[in-house]
């Protein structure tokens, strides 16, 4: 019989939010409804004559922008309908060249991602030998541990402390080849200033590998930290960034890593050649440009996430201090159920279970109407 690495026993699946597909099948919730008028009273009942069309399912769960798209880089994306033959360039190098424009670093301090999973996957396959171990918290994005596994290593976890990433404890593990952190955090959306970051990088070894995921970075009240000076302050950091969230691309598969030289050569040598497409590399260029679409979706995000949570305190849970474009909210014992329940409904939001947090739920900030209609919902429900 062929068998597999054993070590791939040990990963668990990754949980991905659940789609809105997945809930119209499984809760029958808005499989169809009726629109138009009836032609004949007779038919009424069976109503064979009558157009359906899906009720709106509230998707909360994934972290997507509730808005979509940029619609700049829609049309880029467009726009490459001829280009579809042929192969795109290995390196991305216009996408490259304008990331590099807007973070002040080289070129060479670049490489493109399909979606910024892969430069989490590329940095523990360049770096984790089968006798090292990388570190990050006890809850947070599963990715960590998994590339970790997948490259043969070990992975080590530390409790978050009071719902924050625990990185002093992290520097407890003296001999870490990777320290992943998770800033803001998913998914408790909690993060630290600019300052404790550095303060923070200021004290890990040389020899290891910290892998900064700032995939919700954006939505944070702080400016952005100067990665240009950070890269050459720490030849050891690896930042990653993604244009899922914030950009509306999740579909796309786009994100990148910001590194020193040495640390992109590395990542580079396993890249897979074409592993970025040619529509997503020209959306994301667009999607940089897209002023009006970033500063509305940041706005709203902010507003939102602020009246959210008041509304949810109001209703007496607890709702930890959010940088991100989610909050995460205590249930309580039945938050499982409350989950499948608000489905039922036709409103996904996501369980924490598979984050060793299996009383508390992460809502994704909505559109002001998406959001009004979740707290109408869950006005009704009845907890015990
Ligand atoms: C913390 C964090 N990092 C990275 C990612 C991966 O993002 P992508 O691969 O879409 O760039 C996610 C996705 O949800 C995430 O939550």
């Amino acid at each position: 019989m062929l068998v597999y690495r054993k070590e791939l026993n040990s990963i668990p699946d990754y949980v991905p939010g659940k789609s809105i597909d997945e809930i119209r099948l499984l809760h029958k919730t808005g499989v169809s409804y009726k629109i138009g008028p009836l032609r004949k009273r007779s038919l009424r009942k069976t109503g064979p004559l009558r157009k359906t069309k899906p009720l709106p399912i509230i998707k909360l769960a994934s972290n997507e922008n509730p808005f979509g798209a940029s619609p700049m880089a829609a049309t880029a994306y467009k726009k490459c309908v001829d280009k579809l033959h042929l192969y795109p360039r290995m390196s991305a190098p216009e996408l490259v060249k304008r990331l590099a424009l807007k973070w002040k670093v080289k070129e060479e301090n670049l490489i493109i991602g399909n979606g910024s999973d892969e430069i989490l996957d590329l940095a523990a396959r360049a770096y984790l030998n089968k006798s090292d171990y990388a570190v990050g918290a006890n809850s947070t994005f599963s990715l960590y541990r998994a590339t970790a596994k997948i490259a043969g290593a070990k992975y080590k976890t530390s409790p978050l402390e009071n719902f924050y990433y625990p990185l002093e404890s992290l520097l407890g593990f003296k001999d870490a080849k990777i320290i992943f952190i998770c800033n803001p955090n998913n998914p408790t959306g909690t993060y630290f200033s600019n300052r404790k970051i550095l303060d923070f990088l200021k004290r890990v070894p040389k020899e290891t590998l910290v892998v900064l995921d700032m995939a919700y970075r954006e939505f944070t009240d702080e400016a952005e930290p100067p990665l240009h000076k950070w890269i050459k302050q720490f030849p050891n950091l690896l930042c990653t960034r993604t244009f899922s969230k914030l950009y509306g691309l999740a579909g796309l598969r786009v994100g990148y890593g910001i590194a020193s030289e040495q640390i992109i050569k590395a990542l580079k040598k396993i890249k897979p050649p074409f592993n970025s497409n040619y529509p997503a590399q020209m959306a994301a260029m667009a999607a940089l440009d897209d002023v009006r679409f970033v500063e509305k979706s940041l706005k709203t995000n902010s507003d939102e996430r602020k009246k959210l949570t008041q509304n949810l305190q109001s209703f007496g849970f607890e709702v930890l201090p959010s940088g991100a474009n989610f909050v995460c909210v205590k249930i309580g014992k039945e938050a499982k159920e409350f989950v499948t329940w608000l489905e039922s409904k036709g409103i996904i939001i996501r369980h924490l279970g598979s984050f060793d947090m299996p009383e508390w739920v992460r809502i994704t900030i909505g559109t002001p109407k998406q959001n009004k209609d979740l707290l109408k919902t869950i006005k009704v429900y009845n907890f015990s």
